[in-house]
């Protein structure tokens, strides 16, 4: 194999990881509000193998979408037909093909009152549902579906992880709802990042820094388990990003701690004190705190401020108002890159660099007739 298709097939093993139904139904039951009426694309899936088409088939009429695309990409070195087809359609399956289905109306045919598999595989005998063969190869940004992407309202996809920050770029240029599964090595990544400082991208619901099964390719040598004849592999660091409304992002954290200069010390190399865990943020410290990464799955945007993030790649990144407002001091280094948090000559883990929003003072108001205590037991 020549050298740039063997880092091509390299690559794209990284990315064939598949997404089982039971977890795409746990996250995105959630959000269904938020899909009436809306246009889905899904893409990076291909509508025989996906199981994010699958579920959007299933629930297109109980979540009220008005659309569901989906588009198959064939550049691939490894997919194809590893996979046993999801929906079972022998005859007209186009295998190695860019295409896309356009889904606008989703009938129970079988008029028993429930849209189950079998109806859609009837899917695209409807007149309003379309499948069509793409021009280009179905790579998510090509020209062609850029145009799709122009007419969604919301893309729902596990998309190639090789790709991930690309793939949320281009999300972020168009502007775009979005719910897709990625990995928690992504959360510091320059562009998520950015992101998460803005309130532009959160964690959603569900199996953050737990690991995640994906069914995977036949030929991967490594997988966890077989089940119903199919590899399964596990990822321990998978997660879900969103940029709809997810709960716990508004709830505040109990902060319990007191600041003592003993347990939360000060790095050599940034004007902030570190905290080992987001549960032993001190309730009273008004300066900028070192949390690890994992906080950002607790993160309120209405308790804590993110300032930055302390890693190798700070120097690179971070404006220079920022650097002087941590007072970093780039003369202080510790193998890694420079930025990389340093406590006591020694680096520590990536931190995010957060500040406690301060409460607003709620003015007191004297109740004119206060309610008396009632004494207990005294009737
Ligand atoms: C992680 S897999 C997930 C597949 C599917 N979304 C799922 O969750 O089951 C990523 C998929 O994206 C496809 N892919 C790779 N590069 C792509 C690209 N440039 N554009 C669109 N899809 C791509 C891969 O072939 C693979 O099927």
């Amino acid at each position: 194999m020549a050298r740039e298709d063997l880092t091509n097939a390299k690559r794209a093993k990284k990315d064939e990881f598949y997404t089982m139904l039971d977890d795409i139904a746990l996250e995105l039951k959630h959000y269904k509000p938020y899909f009436k009426d809306k246009v889905v694309f899904c893409n990076c899936d291909d509508p025989y193998e996906s199981n994010f088409f699958k579920y959007f088939a299933l629930n297109f009429n109980s979540f009220g979408l008005k659309k569901l695309i989906a588009t198959c990409f064939n550049g691939s070195p490894i997919a194809g037909d590893e996979l046993p087809l999801v929906f079972d359609i022998t005859d007209e399956e186009p295998k190695k093909t860019a295409y896309k289905v356009e889904i606008s109306e989703v009938k129970d045919y079988n008029g028993d009152g429930a849209v189950n598999l079998t109806d859609v595989q009837y899917l695209i005998q409807n007149d309003k549902n379309v499948l069509s063969l793409l021009k280009g190869n179905g790579d998510f940004r090509s020209p062609e579906c850029i145009e799709l992407l122009k007419e969604a309202d919301i893309v729902v996809t596990n998309p190639p992880f090789s790709l991930f920050r690309e793939f949320v770029g281009m999300l972020d240029k168009y502007n775009k709802d979005f719910v897709i599964m990625g990995n928690t090595n992504t959360l510091v990544c320059k562009e998520v990042f950015k992101m998460f400082k803005e309130d532009r991208i959160r964690t959603g619901y569900t199996h953050f820094n737990t690991g995640m099964f994906f069914y995977v390719p036949d030929t991967f040598d490594k997988y966890h388990h077989i089940e119903d004849g199919r590899k399964v592999a596990r990822v321990s660091t998978s997660c879900w990003y969103t940029n709809l409304p997810v709960e716990k992002h508004n709830e505040f954290l109990d902060l319990y701690k007191h600041y003592t200069p003993e347990e939360y010390p000060k790095y050599d190399n940034y004007d902030a004190v570190n905290v080992d865990t987001y549960r032993d943020i001190p309730c009273d410290y008004d300066g900028v705190m070192g949390v690890p990464i994992t906080f950002l799955d607790k993160y309120n945007p209405n308790q804590f401020e993110i300032i930055w993030q302390a890693s190798g790649n700070t120097y690179a990144n971070a404006p220079k108002e920022i650097l002087e407002e941590l007072k970093f001091n780039p003369n202080i280094k510790y193998g890694g890159g420079l930025g990389a948090p340093v406590l006591n000559g020694k680096a520590t883990y990536t931190r995010v660099l957060i500040r406690r929003r301060q409460p607003k003072a709620v003015p007191y108001e004297a109740s004119e007739s206060p309610v008396p205590m009632a004494a207990e037991g005294n009737e």
